[in-house]
């Protein structure tokens, strides 16, 4: 019996586990506050029309289709829309990029149950200031052994208890183990963050001295809108990413999901309603939560340059000291970094889930084996991201997997389903058994400006961001072999899938 979801309000919450993430509560609002707030904010919505729902009705219609033909991983589903030799490679992007992001995200996610347990017990109060609260981030991830960490115990031990929820939660397959999590997990991430939210915008002034420093003037920095640094192509750039990280475009893992529709299951309405459960997730109670926070309590410049320190300031620096000044913050600390953590379990499992279905289905591996296979590679391949964290080992993943490697994936899909399979193909892909009717407009966007838009994304990241990073611009000498390292080992992971899908391949021929 082929996996399917059990209920359409099941599937519906766990494409929004899917998309609703460390994005969302950890990424969006550094990104707003880093690039200009109101400024931001006009790319960001321009990309989510032009790019974000255009590609999710892609992904999700491809991935029905590819369901329906037996496939629920990208290189067949690739293959089966365009039989040409190199078509399965290409789709090879979306087992290596879910694989290559969950070995960083799962860890990233244990620390979100970490300090959660951290705010319960109240480990960190007492580290009131950004050094010490800084000292204390540091001390956990192994960066420096100090007076809160003298070693990575605890570390280690928060991520074999996420690695192993994850993998038990994909050792129960789609409907029962990722359909029930999301049902619970999602209704809870919403009631938590409603708490949370309303907290924050009852902080009132503080602080006396700084009348200005209040909630409102948080959400005045994000939400008034700013024309003049429109003409930055950084801050398009940054917000055409965020699109792709937080709606988890370009990933392979919504086709995965949408792949256990049946055959006239709406898809239409359903990407829809992905991709706005995760935009509400998002720009209100993302922007309502640690931007407004911090502003209060740091004011406006302040938090920008916490949110310019780092990915990880604002939410595990900023946030803590925040819990430290005010009434129940024990409890309100908890529940930060409980909402961060339902949020990343629920899309580490669908990073997961790809990888696991591309197991099964292509190498025959049974459910149990393909998650003990899965855990192990995680964990054994997660050693230098979590040793080597100090030495930029993380973001080099994730500028070239977790940012580049999104792009050029979503251009490549179109080419291969919106121009060679054919756009009035994938209009009556859509269409079938569709509970709304697309405005034929967004065929037309997907055909030509979705496409136009992804290039111009790619093109100015060639000139402005990879030559730098490439010639490893800025970084310290002693730092590099570990960034070399990260490469070799993207490498020989993409060139490992492209190995196992050869394979699969051949074996299906010869049978
Ligand atoms: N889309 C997911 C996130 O925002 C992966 O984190």
């Amino acid at each position: 019996m082929p996996e399917r979801w059990g209920t359409r309000i099941g599937l519906i919450m766990a494409l929004a586990g899917n998309a609703i993430g460390l994005g969302n509560f950890l990424r969006f609002p550094v990104q707003a506050v880093k690039n200009g707030g109101g400024a931001f904010m006009i790319p960001y919505f321009i990309s989510l029309i032009l790019l974000g729902i255009p590609l999710m009705w892609m992904e999700c219609s491809l991935g029905r289709l590819g369901g329906q033909r037996g496939y629920h991983t990208t290189p067949g589903m690739l293959d089966s829309i365009w039989s040409h030799k190199i078509s399965k490679y290409m789709g090879v992007l979306g087992i290596f990029i879910p694989f290559t992001i969950l070995i960083y995200y799962s860890y990233i996610t244990s620390w979100t149950l970490a300090f959660s347990f951290f705010s319960a017990t109240g480990q960190y109060f007492g580290a009131q200031s950004r050094e010490a609260m800084g000292a204390f981030l540091a001390g956990f991830q192994g960066k420096q052994a100090n007076q809160y960490f003298t070693n990575l115990l605890s570390a280690y031990a928060f991520f074999i208890i996420t690695l192993g929820i994850t993998m038990f939660i994909l050792s129960r397959g789609v409907a029962r183990g990722i359909e029930i999590l999301c049902s619970i997990g999602i209704p809870l991430l919403f009631l938590v963050g409603i708490v949370l939210a309303i907290r924050v915008l009852t902080f009132g002034t503080p602080d006396p001295t700084h009348p200005d420093w209040n909630p409102g003037q948080g959400l005045a920095y994000v939400w008034n809108p700013n024309f003049k640094a429109l003409t930055s192509s950084s801050i398009w750039l940054a917000a055409a990413g965020q699109i792709f990280f937080t709606l988890s475009v370009g990933w392979g893992i919504i086709h995965t999901y949408t792949s256990y529709l049946q055959e006239r299951d709406d898809v239409a309405l359903t990407g829809l309603a992905t991709a706005s459960t995760n935009e509400l997730a998002e720009v209100v109670l993302g922007s309502t939560i640690a931007i407004p926070a911090a502003v209060t309590f740091f004011g406006l410049a302040e938090s920008q340059n916490i949110a310019n320190g780092g990915a990880f300031d604002l939410g595990f620096q900023a946030m803590p000291i925040i819990f430290q000044r005010i009434f129940w913050g024990k409890f309100f600390g908890t529940l930060w970094f409980f909402l961060l953590f339902i949020a990343g379990l629920t899309s580490a499992v669908a990073l997961g889930q790809s990888v696991m279905a591309f197991l099964q289905d292509e190498l025959n591996i049974s459910r149990t084996k393909a998650t003990w296979i899965l855990g192990i590679i995680t964990f054994t391949l997660a050693q230098p991201v979590i040793l080597f964290i100090d030495k930029g080992f993380l973001d080099e993943i994730d500028f070239w997997v977790g940012t580049l490697a999104l792009v050029l994936f979503a251009v490549l899909e179109v080419i291969v389903y919106v121009w060679i399979f054919g756009i009035d193909k994938v209009r009556k892909e859509i269409g079938r058994g569709a509970l709304i009717s697309i405005p034929q407009i967004f065929y037309y966007i997907l055909k030509y400006v979705t496409p136009v838009f992804l290039l111009g994304i790619l093109l100015f990241w060639v000139i402005q961001d990879v030559p730098s990073k490439v010639l490893m611009v800025g970084i310290e000498p002693d730092a590099r072999p570990y960034l070399w390292l990260a490469r070799a080992m993207i490498l020989a992971l993409f060139l490992g899938f492209v190995w196992l899908v050869r394979i699969a391949w051949k074996k299906k021929y010869a049978g």
